[in-house]
């Protein structure tokens, strides 16, 4: 273990200033503030280029240290060598050995909402925020217009230049080959997801042959608040107008109709769900007006009808976070002045920590539309916490992978300011 790894183990006590020093200056001697207790080890025993199979970082042996009787002066030092790691560039969100993260030890630990843990979480935040930037100023090349003249890969050795290297080609094929498998992958690439056959079966809405979970009876407490929001601030003249966007299972749908709305517009993409909804006679509802196809196309051109929501809800599959974003576009235009915008707050729910870092970026995200938001806490079956079983104790028998493993659910409701 290198001396920069052995300073975050607080082994002597109290916790003082000395630790502060020292760590500054292994930083500013430039030692990587993400060097990791594997990579030392590789130094001391003389390992070279073997892949490092994960990376315990200068983060996690602290998130993993800190004493659970720390004083209030020891504490501060600790956030202010965790700051100091981060400015150096630590990474919040990478993984040790564990499959965990600085945040998901601290959570372990009993530290959620602790000073620690909200460093971690506003590190993370600035850190998506940042790399937003970065990308939005990075114009990608797509591959198909990539002119690659095959003599000339790996000829400028000599004169010094670009050497395309074994090493260099396998990168790129592992590139190209993860590449490939996202779009191949319905949760991930809407297009491959409306080709992709459903199928209803057992309380929930799955892919056909991968058995992706696209929607689960276990979220009807959460689509119960989506639907109260829709109607928070309904009046009773009875003029109260809709949407939801992504009908899956229906069940919010059936919420939002015992409310009695004049009018219900309901925009879903994919031909099986398409059908269900036929099967189920919601094409000739009196009040419920159905947009066949992707929001993309079919809520956008709302916006010239003169449609107005006093509620909007989004609960979609296969879309990620900056689709959202493009939504918010829409939502601004077609919200009545007092009208509620929620949502399945899923984004980043599989680890704690980044469900947290995402409650703030939406918030900033939806500030900057002028849309106030509030998060109500809502505490979902805890079968949804269990590992797949054979013993029917985890919502995730036969899903294919868990999309939600957080203890408490942040309900959104975003009102304009
Ligand atoms: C998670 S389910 C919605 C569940 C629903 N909230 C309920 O209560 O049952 C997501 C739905 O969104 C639909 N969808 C996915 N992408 C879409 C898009 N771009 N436009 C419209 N619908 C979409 C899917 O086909 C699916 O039916």
């Amino acid at each position: 273990m290198s001396e920069l790894h052995e300073v975050c183990r607080f082994v002597d006590r109290p916790i003082n200033h000395d630790y502060v020093f020292k760590l500054k200056n292994y930083l500013k001697e430039g030692i990587p503030a993400t060097y990791t207790l594997e990579e030392a080890y590789h130094v001391e025993n003389d390992i070279e280029d073997k892949e490092l199979s994960s990376t315990t970082t200068p983060l996690h042996i602290i998130a993993s240290h800190i004493p659970q009787d720390a004083t209030e002066d020891e504490e501060a030092i600790i956030l202010e060598m965790l700051n100091e790691l981060l400015l150096w560039g630590a990474g919040w969100s990478l993984i040790d050995k564990d499959d965990q993260t600085p945040g998901c030890i601290l959570d372990k630990r009993g530290f959620h909402g602790s000073e620690y843990w909200n460093t971690i979480v506003n590190a993370g935040v600035r850190a998506e925020i940042l790399l937003r930037k970065v990308e939005d100023n990075i114009e990608f090349i797509e591959d198909e217009s990539v002119n690659i003249n095959e003599e000339t890969i790996g000829e400028e050795a000599d004169n010094g230049q670009s050497v395309n290297t074994k090493a260099d080609d396998d990168e790129d094929n592992a590139i190209q080959e993860i590449r490939q498998q996202l779009r191949d992958d319905p949760s991930n690439t809407t297009s491959t997801y409306l080709k992709t056959k459903l199928e209803y079966k057992d309380g929930a809405l799955v892919t056909k042959e991968r058995g992706d979970g696209v929607m689960m009876s276990w979220e009807e407490t959460l689509m119960q608040a989506g639907c109260d929001s829709m109607f928070k601030n309904q009046q009773p003249d009875n003029d109260h107008c809709v949407l939801n966007i992504g009908f899956g299972m229906g069940i919010i749908d059936a919420m939002i109709q015992k409310k009695k709305p004049r009018k219900h517009y309901i925009c879903e993409a994919h031909p099986d769900v398409l059908a269900k909804m036929k099967e189920e006679g919601w094409m000739n509802k009196e009040n419920v007006v159905v947009l066949s196809g992707k929001w993309q196309d079919q809520v956008s051109e709302l916006l010239s009808k003169g449609v107005f929501f006093d509620g909007i809800y989004y609960d979609t599959y296969s879309e990620h976070y900056e689709d959202m974003l493009d939504l918010f576009d829409l939502v601004v235009g077609l919200l009545k002045p007092e009208g509620v915008f929620s949502f399945f707050n899923g984004l980043g729910a599989d680890r704690r920590v980044v469900y947290d870092v995402y409650r703030k970026l939406v918030e900033l995200d939806l500030n900057n539309y002028g849309l106030k938001v509030s998060f109500k806490e809502l505490v979902p079956p805890k079968e949804t916490l269990n590992k797949p079983t054979d013993t029917g104790d985890s919502v995730w028998d036969d899903i294919r992978r868990a999309y939600w493993s957080c203890p408490v659910y942040y309900h959104p409701e975003a009102e304009f300011m």
